[in-house]
Order: structure tokens, then sequence, then C-alpha cells
């Protein structure tokens, strides 16, 4: 197998602990402990035996995740370590070698990388800048065929930050029925938009729709590795058979802490908290994308805590930030990471201090570079 690397992840793990200024990460600054959990459900985390518990995710676990897709039931659900795993999962086991995968560009790359590693046919689809990053729908038409086997979408979308409209929603599902394909979409972003509602679910619109959530993004929980697949009953349980051969189980401690962070409570004032933030910093990295004007340009994410700034300078983005990290000691994400050099992707997801901070340390590099 000819696996080839996993460039946005690998960079990140190389680097982002040896920076001052880490703004790689799409989540949230995570939550300590303390600061999620009442003393009393602290203490009782204590007695917890640290088993491997049940395999497939906890019952109250899986229920707690049933309950944010309406119709499904806890058989519905297999909690992963991530909702990295999940992918792979899912990918391994509902496409063969050489079936075609029609998937949605840019895009955490994981499921681009690995079908093309497995032998499938990729295909991608781009979304348009031009378009508010939507996906151009007659050029999606003509792309997925009669030998389609699955279409792939990250909504909200990493890099972009865009949300899938009704009309494109609608339309992906058509496509995907009109040919009987799997649509799988990587959700992990739902619940951490910057204004107006919650992304609506590919869940229940289809039924070969299976859709992939976790509590690293929205809920700033990333360290807890807790992700889950919904899907049809009898997938679900095909997911879990192959997951025994990859890591048996998720963490016991980690499925009580997330069945508590998903009581409906809790989960509003963390997804509340993180919306916060997010909203605050994005007006201030607006503020500073003004003062750079024309240098740099970007359209508001809807969702996540990540921007997708394009600009103008006659430099590639993977010099661009390898200069940053090695000179100032500061780390984004290189447009060259999801094949769109001209684009850097920042995070958005800090402490406030932080991201400004970081950002000085790009106006220093900047100053540097116009000086030559
Ligand atoms: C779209 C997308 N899917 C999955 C993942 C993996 O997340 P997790 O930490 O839940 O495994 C990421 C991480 O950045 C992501 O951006």
């Amino acid at each position: 197998m000819q696996l080839e690397t996993f460039e946005l992840e690998r960079t990140q793990s190389l680097w982002e602990n040896t920076v001052e200024y880490n703004l790689t990460e799409t989540g949230i600054h995570p939550l300590t402990l303390r600061e999620l959990l009442p003393a009393p459900e602290l203490e009782r985390l204590y007695d917890i035996p640290i088993g491997y518990g049940q395999t497939n995710g906890s019952i109250e676990l899986r229920e707690a995740v049933s309950a944010l897709y309406p119709g499904a039931d806890r058989d519905n659900v297999l909690v992963t370590n991530g909702s990295i795993e999940a992918n792979f999962i899912a990918l391994w086991t509902l496409l063969e070698p050489e079936d075609e995968l029609v998937v949605m560009l840019p895009n955490y790359m994981q499921i681009w990388g690995l079908g093309r590693a497995f032998g499938m046919k990729v295909k991608p689809f781009y979304l348009r800048e031009e378009l508010g990053w939507q996906p151009d729908l007659d050029e999606l038409g003509k792309l997925v065929t009669s030998k389609t086997k699955m279409i792939a979408v990250c909504n909200p979308n990493n890099p972009t930050g865009a949300v899938l409209t009704d009309e494109a929603m609608s339309e992906i599902v058509k496509l995907a029925q009109g040919v009987n394909a799997w649509l799988y979409a990587d959700e992990i972003y739902r619940g951490a938009e910057l204004k107006g509602d919650e992304t609506p679910t590919f869940w229940g619109r289809y039924d070969k729709a299976i859709v992939a959530g976790g509590l690293s993004k929205a809920y700033a929980l990333p360290g807890l590795r807790i992700g889950w697949l919904v899907g049809p009953d009898d997938e679900i349980s095909d997911f879990w058979a192959r997951r025994d051969y990859v890591s048996i189980t998720t963490a016991i401690l980690s499925n009580r802490v997330a069945t508590l962070a998903l009581q409906p409570e809790l989960r509003q004032k963390i997804l509340e908290r993180n919306r916060k933030m997010l909203r605050e910093n994005l007006a201030m990295l607006t503020e500073w994308v003004v003062e750079h004007d024309p240098l740099f340009k970007f359209r508001p994410p809807q969702a996540g805590g990540m921007t997708f700034l394009s600009y103008e300078m006659d430099m590639n983005s993977t010099e661009l930030v390898t200069r940053l990290r090695k000179e100032r000691s500061t780390f984004i994400v290189a447009g060259d990471s999801f094949g769109m050099d001209g684009r850097v992707r920042i995070g958005i997801g800090s402490e406030q201090d932080y991201l400004q901070a970081g950002l000085k340390r790009i106006d220093e590099l900047l100053v540097d570079i116009t000086a030559c």
C-alpha cells in the first residue's frame, strides 16, 4: 500500500508543541476537568474501575449521542477514538479498492489520502470561494456516476468554515440517492457556529447517510478522544466488528466525562462558552485583516475555530509558514496542505491574548519580508 504523507496532520504533530504560538488548531481552547465538572461529579470519577468498559461505547454515552440525532437510538451509534477513527473505519468498511469516492475539497485531508491509499478512485469536487465556498452543483452532478460508491463531505467545512446551504445539502442527497451511493458526512464542527442555528445534520435525510461527530472541536474536549459514527444498525455493527481489530474500545473515563458533557444543560453551557470565544476572536482577526488590506483577504467562517485567508505576496505558502515558525516561533497552516497555495489557515479558537500575540508575530515577519 502506497501511503502519501498526511501533510496537514504530520506537520502539526511535528511542530505544534515546539512553538510559542500555535495557531494551527481548529477547535477551541480546551476545557479542564475542573472547569467542566462540579466537585461531586469529579469525586465520582475516582471510583470508576478503569476497565475496558462496553467496547462500542457505554450505553449512557450512546444514548446521549443518539439524542442529538432525531430518530436515532443507541444501536445507531458507535463511539470511536476521535472522529479520525470514525472516518477511518467508515471508509475501510464501506468501500473496496477501485470503488469511486467523490470527496469535497478543500477538506481535512484524511479521507482523500486514505481513499487513495486504499486504492479507491478518488474524485474531488471543489468548494468555490466565488460561490461563498459552496460547491458548483452542476459540476458535482457531472462527477457523480453510476460507479460512485460514496460522496464524502465535511460540513461545516475545514478549512473554510463554510456551511452548506439547504439547497446544496438537498442536491447532494439527491445525487447520492440517484446512484445508491453512501453519503458520508464528517460533521465534527457542528455546534461551533459563529452565528445562527446549529448546522443541520445529514442524518435522517437519506437511508444511506452516515455521519461522524465528536467532542474535539465544538466541545473543546479533544483530549477525551471521543468521536462517533451514527448510521443504520447493520453498518454500525460492521463498524464495531472492524474496530475490534483497531483499538478495541474508547477510554472508560472519557465515556463518563463525555456523557456528562452531552447532558442538555452542560452541553448548552459548553457550546455557549465556545461560541462566545469564537465570535470575539473572529472580530479581532477581522480587524487585523482590515488593517492589512489588501495583503490578506478572507470570507468569514460560519462555523469552526479557523479562518482561511488568501494573501497577495510572491511567496509560497509552505515557505511563508516555515519562516514564521522558524523566525517567529509561530505556527499556522500552509494552503499547500490543502493543495491551495496562496492561502493560510489561522486558528481562532485560542485565548484572545494568545491569538493577539501570535498575530503580532506575523506582523513582525511581514515587516522583515517587506524590508528585503
Ligand atoms: C474535519 C475533521 N475531521 C476529523 C478530525 C479529527 O478529529 P478528532 O480529534 O476528533 O479525531 C479533524 C481534526 O482536525 C477534522 O478537522
